[in-house]
């Protein structure tokens, strides 16, 4: 992941809701370094400072790195004002921790990517034989309709596209939730209100992530600003929730307007990509979880 205020909420449905075996940060949203500590951040607030947490890529696979700061701001986490931390970070790279954890796992792993794709596919192109391992992978990014840093590209994909590519024609089974499901999945000013009934400091917290959120997503509305991220967790739990096209994709990796785009193809592995979502059980199942376990 790369937090980011949505990558936020996602990690915090996650530890409500699944045994999280470690986090792997990239570069995104903002630079590793700052991806980083909004993660430590996060983990932080929900109390959990046992979950392993590892540095990954500081820039896409071939490319610059594009960040958005006039989405998540300087920080990364703009928003709520956190208290200084004092942690030292492992210095073992994401995808070594990630080798020794597909190495060691008995039972296939769930991969759940809410960042740029570039560990992913740094895994994939450096472990080759492990990528069977990989029970599923299930990602936000892409869309197959509209986009929202181009008119056809969603941002993760066009950070790296050539990232997604890789992973999106690696032929691990793939959940895609893109911005054709998480712009209708809105969460509105009472949703927002709603998290700072939460106590203690993830409620104060995702309260003013979300007020900053709000007023800078470009794609928020007066029905609520999407919160992608979290989507990819439930459709790792959840996918029920959700409608599927199974089809093979592969993504634009020209230099223009239409970088990152996702392509229908008529022949490769096939990818689960979400084209609807039943938002009345998504966010029951999002609020149970929360009201759960930050109690
Ligand atoms: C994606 O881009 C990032 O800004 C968000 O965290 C999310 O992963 C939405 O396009
Ligand atoms: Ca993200």
């Amino acid at each position: 992941m790369d937090p980011g205020h949505d990558d936020a909420l996602a990690m915090l449905v996650a530890l409500a809701t699944l045994e999280v075996q470690g986090v792997s940060v990239v570069a995104g949203n903002q630079t590793v370094d700052k991806t980083m500590r909004n993660a430590r951040r996060i983990l932080t607030a929900a109390n959990r400072p046992d979950i392993p947490l590892r540095e990954g890529a500081s820039r896409p696979l071939f490319r610059s790195l594009v960040t958005a700061g006039s989405v998540h701001g300087t920080s990364g986490l703009d928003g709520y004002e956190f208290p200084v931390l004092d942690v030292s970070e492992s210095a073992q790279p994401a995808v070594a921790w990630l080798r020794e954890q597909m190495q060691g796992s008995l039972q296939a792993v769930t991969w759940i990517a809410t960042g740029p794709l570039t560990n992913v596919a740094s895994f994939i192109l450096g472990h080759p034989d492990l990528v069977k391992n990989i029970g599923l992978l299930a990602i936000m990014g892409g869309a197959l309709r509209g986009g929202n840093i181009t008119p056809c590209a969603e941002f993760n994909f066009y950070v790296d596209p050539d990232a997604a590519n890789i992973v999106l024609t690696s032929g691990i089974p793939i959940r895609l939730v893109g911005l054709d499901v998480t712009h209708k999945a809105l969460l509105s000013q009472d949703g927002i209100q709603r998290f700072r009934r939460l106590p203690g400091m993830v409620g104060e917290m995702l309260y003013g992530l979300f007020t900053f959120f709000a007023a800078h997503e470009p794609d928020a509305n007066a029905q609520g600003v999407p919160i992608h991220d979290v989507l990819a967790v439930a459709a790792a739990e959840h996918p029920e929730f959700f409608t599927w096209l199974m089809v093979p994709v592969t993504v634009e990796r020209c230099d223009g307007q239409c970088r990152g785009q996702v392509q229908q193809r008529s022949e490769g592995p096939l990818v689960a990509v979400a084209t609807d979502i039943d938002t009345a059980k998504f966010f029951d199942w999002m609020w149970t979880a929360l009201e759960r376990y930050y109690r």
